[in-house]
């Protein structure tokens, strides 16, 4: 009935975009004007119901998946769904895919509702939806960065044709303290790498243009510092300096933005005593002001009510305004703005501009996705069935597992292991499906899953042995259990022993007092280890482990994290050595639990420990300050040495100095090396870590090849955040390092002269 064209004669006309609005019939309210012209006229004629809904998200009730990812709150059913769609009183659904209800809904939206506005469908596809890839930590450790963006855009491929336009990741929270147990979903301790990782994994969900339909709106969470929780303990509070926040926990997110994200989710925790979500400092002053972030702010799953349990607001009215006021867009779950706004405004407690500010931003994402044009895009049922995992999406997700693996030990070369051997496979993981993904898998096609087991069978086929023995559960013995194993070990020649985490103990709200192995897996290692058969330990984790006994001195180690769908095949491949181990640790690993927060890039202290002497230094007691392994540290099946590191200064502050150093395979097979550029400032106003990571590279060296590598260093390089949190560098010396990880390689000192 009404037209774009006479939506846009009626406005010309000088008719009021409200009047506007209130004339059109529900059907056709839909503005078909473009860009701010259309956004202002909605806004012109919405009511405060309306508005308040655009400003509420809730978990679906009916599309929802069956992992329980966040804690009960009292739901809606689907008819009174559909009854606020139609009064045009939500902005959209969260947690629930599937197309044929999506579309459905999204017709009582455009259609029932008076101002047509289109829903938008958001989801948790931390690290794939259908298809699986390792743990984000994991795919850290592949250290790269192209593979990043490859598996977000598979994940949005996916989850584009299950009808989601908005993912709440990628997760950039640099972590420190293991643990946390959401150390899983980020990229790690290290600034540099985490705003890396951010860029790659937005690049990969948002693509270059959102309108896709098959790339999905990216969400950096959780805005900020929630990975500087005291004591890695879930929700608490960040108590942290302006430096510390600048230099280590906004980086990523800046990266993230700068990389065209469009939205961020606000953290549970306070910092410093003002809690994120209602923290005007963050989430106006800097992200907006300074920053210039155009998108959306979502509170995080009732953050904003949780104001009041953090002391900040008095009651929840209290909270909405001042979490709306701060800069937090969107109410996440908690329906508290849309309870309370309409009655806030009336009362002049919240002036309207403040609402229609967030409104408008919230229209304008929803513009940016193109669902004004098309509020059906990512709802097409040819692709539901088509693009869900694609061979090349299977076969990535096995790509992304072999290179996640990271190799801490070989002693005597034990791995790889020959596909004639008898081998005993042993451990709770072994044939446990449902556990491949990890803590942070909402949507996974558990049934495609390839166990551990199954893929050792695939790669080994009829030429050796397989004898497995779960041998106990992750943390309780089972009866007998040791026994068998110690049978199946005493049969073979040689023992995979399958030990860490379960899913469950990693990922939200699973922090832990100990980063330990359980003592039932301990046992259990003991044992198999006193048969005398030579072992290699596959940990499974969602963090850094402190490791001990049996575990610890295997000869053989290998960290793989949680793998994904394609577990079973992508650990076969290197196992065996049709592929090579080439993953670094995103994370320290500490000698004992009891030294976290424990990261390689720490300040050097008025009195660190730099020989053996023992008394008065910054040290514990009963272990060294290096790390069991440390941050950036991965073997291969090869053996690699670096030369010296070369530098050749000075570096004017304009200008860029190369850095250089060879890097040869003294082995027999093949490897993929990571070559890592550090450097440290000797002196600064504020004291730099005792090493920061500024570059890598990835080389693939034939045996007995030799390299130069080389980076170029400039100023930015060296820049750190001064007290008034300015970022440059001091002219000075620096210290420069091409190394195998954060402990290792020689250093060339080099200055910087204005
Ligand atoms: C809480 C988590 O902190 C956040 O990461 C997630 O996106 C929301 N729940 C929604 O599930």
């Amino acid at each position: 009935m009404h037209s774009g064209g006479h939506t846009r004669r009626m406005l010309l006309k000088g008719v009021s975009a409200g009047a506007l609005l209130s004339a059109l019939s529900p059907a056709a309210a839909r503005i078909r004007m473009t860009g701010s012209a259309r956004i202002e006229a909605l806004i012109a004629g919405m009511s405060l119901a309306e508005k308040a809904g655009q400003l509420s998200i809730y978990s679906d009730p009916v599309r929802a998946y069956g992992a329980v990812v966040n804690p009960g709150v009292v739901t809606q059913g689907l008819t009174e769904i559909k009854a606020r769609i139609a009064r045009g009183e939500m902005v959209g659904l969260f947690n629930g895919v599937g197309v044929a209800l999506g579309r459905a809904l999204q017709k009582v939206a455009v259609e029932q509702s008076r101002t047509g506005i289109p829903l938008i469908f958001a989801a948790d596809v931390i690290h794939g939806c259908r298809t699986i890839f390792p743990i984000p930590l994991g795919e850290a450790a592949s250290f790269d960065l192209d593979l990043a963006e490859r598996t977000a855009r598979a994940a949005a491929l996916e989850a584009s044709a299950l009808g989601v336009h908005w993912t709440f990741a990628p997760m950039v929270d640099v972590a420190r303290d293991e643990r946390w147990g959401r150390v899983a979903e980020g990229a790690g301790e290290d600034p540099w790498l985490g705003e890396m990782f951010a860029r790659a994994r937005v690049r990969g969900f948002q693509g270059t243009d959102l309108r896709d339909p098959t790339r999905v709106l990216a969400c950096p969470k959780h805005f900020a510092a929630y990975g500087a929780v005291q004591g890695g303990m879930e929700y608490n509070t960040a108590d942290i300096s302006d430096t510390t926040l600048w230099q280590v926990h906004l980086p990523p997110f800046k990266a993230a933005f700068g990389a065209g994200a469009l939205s961020t989710m606000a953290s549970f925790n306070d910092i410093a005593g003002v809690p994120s979500t209602a923290n005007h400092h963050l989430l106006t002053e800097i992200l907006r002001d300074e920053w210039g972030f155009k998108g959306v702010v979502v509170s995080d799953y009732t953050s904003e009510q949780e104001v009041v349990a953090h002391g900040y607001a008095a009651d929840e009215r209290d909270a909405v305004v001042k979490s709306l006021t701060a800069g937090c867009d969107i109410s996440m779950q908690s329906g508290l703005y849309y309870k309370h706004l309409p009655e806030l405004v009336q009362s002049g407690q919240v002036p309207i501009a403040v609402v229609d500010r967030a409104v408008r931003r919230v229209l304008e994402v929803k513009q940016a996705l193109g669902l004004f044009e098309n509020p059906y895009r990512s709802l097409d049922p040819a692709r539901q069935v088509n693009d869900i995992r694609r061979p090349e999406t299977v076969a990535l997700a096995r790509e992304a597992g072999r290179k996640s693996v990271v190799l801490l030990r070989n002693e005597g070369n034990l791995l790889p292991l020959a596909k004639t051997a008898t081998i005993a496979l042993i451990g709770p993981a072994i044939s446990d499906r449902a556990d491949l993904p990890g803590p942070w898998a909402v949507f996974p096609d558990v049934a495609s899953h390839v166990t551990i087991e199954e893929g050792f069978r695939a790669a080994m086929g009829s030429h050796g042995a397989l004898h497995v023995a779960r041998g106990c559960d992750y943390e309780a013995p089972i009866e007998g259990g040791i026994a068998s194993a110690v049978a199946a070990a005493m049969a073979c020649d040689v023992v995979v022993l399958v030990a860490g985490e379960s899913a469950g103990m990693s990922g939200e709200a699973q922090a832990r007092v100990d980063i330990g192995i359980p003592p039932a897996q301990l046992a259990l290692a003991e044992a198999i280890a006193a048969t005398g058969k030579p072992l290699v330990v596959v940990l499974r984790h969602g963090r850094a482990l402190a490791l001990t006994g049996a575990v610890r001195n295997a000869p053989a180690i290998l960290a793989s994290w949680f793998l994904g769908s394609e577990t079973g095949h992508a650990l076969a491949d290197l196992v065996f050595g049709d592929a090579a181990p080439q993953g670094r640790l995103p994370v320290s690993f500490p000698q004992s639990s009891g030294q976290e927060p424990f990261y390689y890039n720490h300040r050097s202290t008025g009195r660190p420990q730099t020989s053996d002497e023992k008394d008065y230094k910054a040290r514990y007691r009963e272990v060294t300050n290096a790390p069991l392994y440390p941050f950036g540290h991965g073997l291969t099946y090869a053996a690699v040495v670096y030369g010296e590191t070369m530098a050749k200064g000075p570096l004017v502050r304009d200008g860029r100095m190369i850095v250089w150093a060879t890097v040869a395979n003294t082995g027999n097979r093949p490897c993929h090396e990571v070559a890592q550029l550090y450097l440290h400032a000797r002196v600064a106003s504020v004291t730099q870590p005792v090493r920061v990571l500024r570059g890598i590279r990835h080389l693939d060296l034939a045996p007995g090849q030799v390299v130069t590598v080389s980076f170029d260093v400039t100023e930015a390089d060296l820049a750190y955040v001064h007290q008034d949190l300015r970022s440059f560098a001091d002219p000075g010396l620096f210290d420069v390092w091409i190394a195998p990880s954060a402990q290792g390689g020689t250093s060339a000192t080099f200055a910087m002269t204005d």
